[in-house]
């Protein structure tokens, strides 16, 4: 266990290189279960990522790290069990089910459950797999899939855009025999990053104007060397943290338009926002202005995961915010540690109006969940005095360095290794 001391008040000042997105590599991990040998660059060194290799490993691949560079094999054998350990280490191993279950024809894991956005339903993956000719069922907390004579190509209308069903549908229809529509999918640019690496492994997919997915199944996909996308939401807290700050920060290696809409709540909040090919940078106002009404989206609406960061920015911004959190059930468990700071917060439902303070004063504060852990970190940045901050297992998913690189750029932050 390992907890953060922050000394906040210092502005954020500087420059940064973003890392690849761990949400494009743990789908396009996944899908290297039924991929040739390939070599995968730009991959974020992150605990969910160590999983995810884990898990490739579990089902018969090969997966080692050079460097930034994930080496995946396909391997032979393997099992079609996730071990609960993994399982439990990371709710998003249910990325790897369509892979599964097109490898091994079976696929076992426990059921994700719930986390700390809510329940986390996968019936929309699993209606998608049973179409596709999967049996499945669901005893005593445990998944069992199996498609013995594979998996064929249906239509699959999603009634909302899951990102992660939306992951999973592709993979396994990507060797599915005959043709899969499908209609309602996420087109979150992970998900085109995911497309853009089974495409370069063989894959017969189809994007049509009106975002139908065509997937024309293919006996087997071989390899291929990609670089994931940088992580736009990696990109978008380090900002918000620059922010927060009245600093001035230059992200590089990002994709701009992946981020267009957190610049625009960003711009509104008083920031310069300029941007080039791969970089964007920010030159915060002494005190942010309140930015009006901020509603998440699925993609290209404004991100649910920078929710937290946003309302943290929000927390000391002059006047008052709302936010509607669309996406998930409950995705406000950063506000009470918020709350902890000053910070001046009502929530109602998916509702919550944050009336920005003065100032906020340093407290000990706990990390509830990956994106939320963040808020809390931007938010002991901006306060005066000495903060603490517990539950760093949770940041540790999803930022690589994250005190490393707040250091670089002039933050007052170490981390206590107990
Ligand atoms: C992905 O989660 C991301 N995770 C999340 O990022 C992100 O917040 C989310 O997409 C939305 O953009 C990864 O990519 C690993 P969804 P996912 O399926 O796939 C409901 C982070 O911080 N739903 O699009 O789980 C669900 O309950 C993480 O990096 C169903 O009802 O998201 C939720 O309310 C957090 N039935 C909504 O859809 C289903 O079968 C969005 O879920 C599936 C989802």
């Amino acid at each position: 266990m390992s907890h953060y001391i922050i000394r906040g008040g210092n502005r954020l000042v500087g420059a940064l290189g973003i890392h690849g997105a761990k949400n494009a590599a743990l789908p396009v991990l996944a899908a290297a279960a039924i991929c040739g040998d390939s070599v995968i660059h730009n991959c974020p060194r992150l605990t969910d990522i160590g999983v995810a290799m884990k898990i490739l490993r579990h089902l018969g691949c090969g997966a080692r790290r050079e460097g930034d560079t994930i080496v995946t094999t396909r391997g032979t054998g393997g099992d079609c069990r996730i071990p609960d350990g993994l399982m439990g280490a990371m709710r998003s191993s249910i990325v790897f089910l369509g892979g599964m279950v097109a490898r091994h024809g079976c696929a076992e894991l426990a059921l994700p459950g719930g986390c700390e956005l809510g329940a986390r339903p996968i019936d929309l993956h699993l209606a998608a797999l049973s179409r596709m000719g999967a049996r499945i069922t669901e005893t005593g907390g445990r998944l069992v899939c199996s498609a013995p004579e594979g998996l064929r190509g249906a239509r699959i209308d999603l009634s909302f855009p899951s990102v992660g069903a939306t992951e999973n549908t592709i993979i396994a229809a990507a060797t599915a025999r005959g043709e899969t529509i499908l209609t309602g999918a996420a087109r979150e640019p992970e998900i085109l990053d995911l497309i853009d690496f089974l495409q370069g492994c063989g894959a017969k997919i189809l994007l049509e104007l009106d975002g139908t997915i065509r997937i024309n199944g293919v006996e087997q996909l071989h390899g291929t060397e990609h670089r994931v996308i940088p992580d736009r939401i990696a990109a978008g807290t380090y900002l918000c943290a620059a922010a927060i700050t009245g600093g001035e920060l230059l992200v590089k290696r990002v994709v701009p338009g992946h981020l267009a809409s957190s610049l625009a709540v960003l711009s509104q909040a008083g920031c310069q926002v300029t941007a080039g090919s791969d970089w964007v940078r920010l030159a915060a106002p002494q005190r942010l202005s309140a930015f009006g009404t901020v509603k998440t989206m699925p993609y290209p609406g404004f991100p649910t995961d920078m929710q937290s960061v946003m309302m943290a920015a929000a927390t000391v911004a002059d006047g008052t915010t709302v936010f509607v959190e669309n996406i998930f059930e409950s995705r406000y468990r950063h506000v009470p540690e918020l709350k902890k700071l000053g910070a001046r917060i009502i929530t109602e439902g998916r509702a919550a109006v944050v009336t920005g303070a003065e100032r906020l004063t340093g407290a000990g504060l706990a990390c509830t969940d990956l994106r939320g852990g963040a808020a809390v970190v931007l938010g002991a940045l901006a306060a005066e005095g000495e903060s603490t901050v517990t539950g760093l297992e949770h940041i540790d998913r999803g930022y690589d360095d994250l005190e490393g690189n707040l250091a670089r750029l002039g933050a007052d932050i170490i981390r206590i290794k107990e």
